[in-house]
């Protein structure tokens, strides 16, 4: 059980401004289990990642963290967690092997194993050979790295990371999801990560909790969250963009239990038989005389699911493209 996560209806109200940054939210991590919170810039996540790792207290609900109540027994929860934080405490003037030692003394490593452990660490994170410089000159890339070996210097059951490769160039994302991704297999370390990036989330968690304005609004594998909103998706390019809104309008009027949104110039349709729904559409607009220039017929995608979550496009929310 130390690689469980118990959240029940967690609050938290910050004083200042009275912001309620999170709203009763509720969920579950199992040992082992990649799971990645995910959404955009002010949903919630670092408040919950830092009541999660007994950084901050809650306002209301109930957090249990390996066994452990992150109020009551903040120590134990401690043993068995390695936290990378959004904004790091650092000293820029040691060098990563002395931070990584640092970290090894403060976890009770003699000064012989303190050694050892750090040389193991920076083997893993590819930094043996930028150990001797000073942190002050890291690259973005090589401070997320020497930060992850930092949260793994006591072997954590579970590993909290908040917004781990936000920022980061793509081969220092891949090199920090290829880690990632063997600490959950090998270790079978329980992974707790925030994102704003779909396809971060997509691509490495067995599941995903999609938080928005402190609410957490949908959950589930990527599979599942990908079923939840129909099995196709219509993608429709009008001639004249201004007549977006008019043709959604139609399509709602005419076609019973029709899922329709608008993006920009195009029109988005969910529905369970795609090419059944596809003549129908083509033919409404015919009717109407309303012009297409594409039309594309796929499976849905998260950034999909975030459209029909929120109703709108998730602001803040990138790609990696972007
Ligand atoms: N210490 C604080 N005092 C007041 N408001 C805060 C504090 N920390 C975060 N907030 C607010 O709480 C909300 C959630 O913030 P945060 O958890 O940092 O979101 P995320 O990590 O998803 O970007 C935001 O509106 C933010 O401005
Ligand atoms: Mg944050």
């Amino acid at each position: 059980m130390n690689g469980r996560i118990v959240v029940e209806e967690l609050t938290k109200t910050f004083k200042k401004g009275n912001v309620r940054a999170v709203k009763n939210v509720s969920f579950q991590v199992e040992e082992g289990e990649f799971f990645a919170f995910l959404g955009p810039n002010g949903a919630g996540k670092s408040t919950t990642v830092q009541i999660l790792t007994t950084l901050i207290n809650a306002t209301s609900g109930k957090v249990e963290v390996a066994g452990h109540d992150v109020i009551r027994q903040p120590e134990q929860v401690r043993q068995y967690i390695g936290v990378a934080l959004q904004e790091t405490g650092v000293d820029p003037d040691l060098t990563g092997r002395e931070m990584v030692e640092l970290q090894a003394y403060i976890f009770g490593f003699n000064k012989e194993e303190g050694k050892k452990r750090a040389q193991t660490l920076l083997e893993i994170v590819k930094l043996t050979e930028a150990a001797e410089r000073r942190i002050g000159s890291y690259s973005g890339g090589m401070r997320r790295r020497l930060d992850l070996a930092l949260t793994l210097v006591n072997e954590p059951k579970i590993l909290f990371l908040d917004e781990p490769t936000t920022g980061l160039d793509p081969s220092s994302r891949m090199a920090i999801w290829e880690e990632l991704r063997r600490l959950n297999k090998e270790n079978g370390t329980t992974i707790f990560l925030t994102t704003q990036y779909l396809e971060e989330a997509d691509s490495l968690a067995d599941r995903i909790g999609i938080i928005n304005k402190g609410e957490m609004v949908a959950m589930g594998s990527p599979k599942e969250l990908k079923a939840q909103i129909g099995h196709d998706l219509i993608t429709i390019t009008l001639k004249e963009m201004g007549r977006v809104e008019e043709a959604a309008g139609v399509l709602r009027k005419q076609v019973a239990d029709i899922d329709v949104i608008s993006r920009n110039d195009q029109i988005l349709i969910y529905v369970e038989e795609g090419t059944k729904q596809l003549l129908e559409v083509i033919r409404i607009f015919d009717n109407d005389d309303i012009g297409i220039t594409d039309i594309q017929l796929s499976s849905p995608t998260l950034d999909d699911i975030f459209l029909k979550l929120t109703s709108e496009p998730m602001e803040g929310v990138k790609t990696h493209g972007e």
